[in-house]
């Protein structure tokens, strides 16, 4: 498919998914999967599960298999002690409840304006330029904007945005790591220290003087649960929420771009048809899928895919792969906007630990798609610049996106 073509061989290097880190790893979960839907990955020491209805059931049965992020070294400090990424059972449902409707759909309407008023004050600065490297100008600074203005931090103060931005990547390389690198730990201990610096004066504000924000409605939810909730409860809510948003909204920011400009006719019909924009977001999760991968931990022995799991096994759910699964669409590589089940996706998991941000992901790469192509007319990949790859590991998109446009 022509939208590939900037792609590295996709020819599978070896046996393990860790040699993918820069190369499109589509062809080896392929591979992988016509083998078994379950496959030992002894590279990553751990367990790959590639098929959607395996994915689907692993996800559900958190009692079997555990959400083990609390394992990471640097997790207590990094985290938090109550955060919805550490949290098991009962607590984790209470916290989640309250996340999926501060965050949902009909919640999420009243911050349209803002989003777009983020979108557009990043294009802004662009639409004069006639060039940007669109990754790092906009994908990178819109969710964390918009974020910003959902908690009701300054979302303005391009500094203590910039600080967070600089956090985030730290943190990020911390938690693909799995903790396992002891200098990430530090920087990462650092880089939440940057996070809080910026979170903690707002949160006591708030405590005082309540505004129409998600730090406001934390302190409601929280002292009525826990009778110890204080402000470090809701900066801790604050640092999951922030970096649980950016990086990954970033990434289907960038995967949206590409696929426009690597594809006329598409562009055509979503510049005719605005209801097509939804539907070019929900395929563009499920073939690109900015989370490729999460962790779980077997509490117990079992049989999976016809593969004996022993209890303390770690499984990768691979919910990149799941989304491409033969055995669920139909031609699962090409990216079709009338797919019938196209919200069928994994791309925001499902079970307990369903993504609380989808639906303010969804309307923000709603909102930006149609913006970005009537504010920077003619837009196209600069043939000077380093093309986009698919790039990274966990968290994937097509980067750099240099492009030029009519200034
Ligand atoms: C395209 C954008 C996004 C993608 C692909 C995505 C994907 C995911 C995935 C796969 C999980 C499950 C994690 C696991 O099982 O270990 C998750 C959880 C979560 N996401 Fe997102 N996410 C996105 C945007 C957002 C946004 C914008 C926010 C916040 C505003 C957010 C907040 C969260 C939180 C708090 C959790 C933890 C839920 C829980 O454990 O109960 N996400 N997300």
């Amino acid at each position: 498919m022509e939208a590939d073509r900037h792609q590295e061989s996709s020819c599978p290097a070896s046996g393990s998914l860790l040699d993918f880190r820069s190369l499109d790893p589509y062809a080896f979960y392929a591979q992988q999967r016509r083998e078994s839907a379950v496959t030992w990955d002894a590279g990553m020491d751990a367990w790959l599960v590639l098929s959607h209805e395996l994915c689907t059931l692993v996800e559900r049965d958190e009692d079997l298999f555990a959400a083990a992020y609390a394992h990471h070294d640097g997790s207590d400090e990094i985290r938090g002690r109550r955060s919805l990424l550490t949290l098991t059972g009962r607590e984790h449902r209470r916290l989640h409840d309250f996340f999926s409707g501060a965050l949902s759909a009909k919640a999420i309407e009243r911050t349209c304006a803002a989003i777009r008023r983020t979108i557009n004050a990043q294009l802004d600065q662009l639409a004069p330029l006639g060039r940007a490297e669109l990754d790092k100008d906009f994908a990178e600074r819109v969710p964390i904007a918009v974020i910003a203005e959902v908690l009701g931090l300054p979302a303005t103060d391009e500094e203590a945005l910039c600080r967070c931005r600089e956090a985030m990547v730290v943190l990020l390389a911390w938690f693909e790591s799995g903790g396992a690198v002891p200098e990430l730990v530090e920087r990462a201990r650092s880089a939440i220290r940057t996070l809080e610096d910026v979170i903690r004066p707002v949160a006591l504000e708030r405590r005082e003087q309540p505004k129409d924000d998600l730090i406001s409605k934390l302190w409601e939810f929280g002292p009525m649960q826990y009778q110890d909730w204080d402000e470090t409860d809701v900066v801790d809510q604050c640092k999951v929420i922030l970096q649980a948003g950016s990086v990954t909204t970033q990434d289907l920011l960038c995967s949206l771009v590409y696929r426009v400009l690597m594809d006329d006719p598409l562009r055509e019909r979503i510049l005719d048809d605005t209801n097509a924009v939804p539907l070019l977001v929900e395929e563009t999760l499920r073939r690109e899928n900015p989370v490729q991968l999460r962790m779980r931990v077997a509490n117990a022995d079992t049989e999976l895919g016809g593969k004996h799991i022993r209890g303390g096994d770690r499984l990768y759910v691979v919910n990149a792969a799941a989304n491409r699964d033969p055995a669920r669409y139909e031609r699962p590589d090409e990216l079709d906007l009338d797919r019938p089940g196209i919200y069928s996706h994994l791309a925001f998991n499902v079970g307990p630990r369903l993504c609380v941000g989808r639906w303010l992901a969804r309307l923000e790469a709603t909102e930006a798609v149609p913006a970005i192509l009537a504010r920077l007319p003619r837009l196209r990949l600069d043939p000077d610049s380093a093309p986009p790859r698919f790039q990274q590991w966990m968290f994937r998109a097509y980067r750099p996106l240099h492009v030029v446009f009519d200034a």
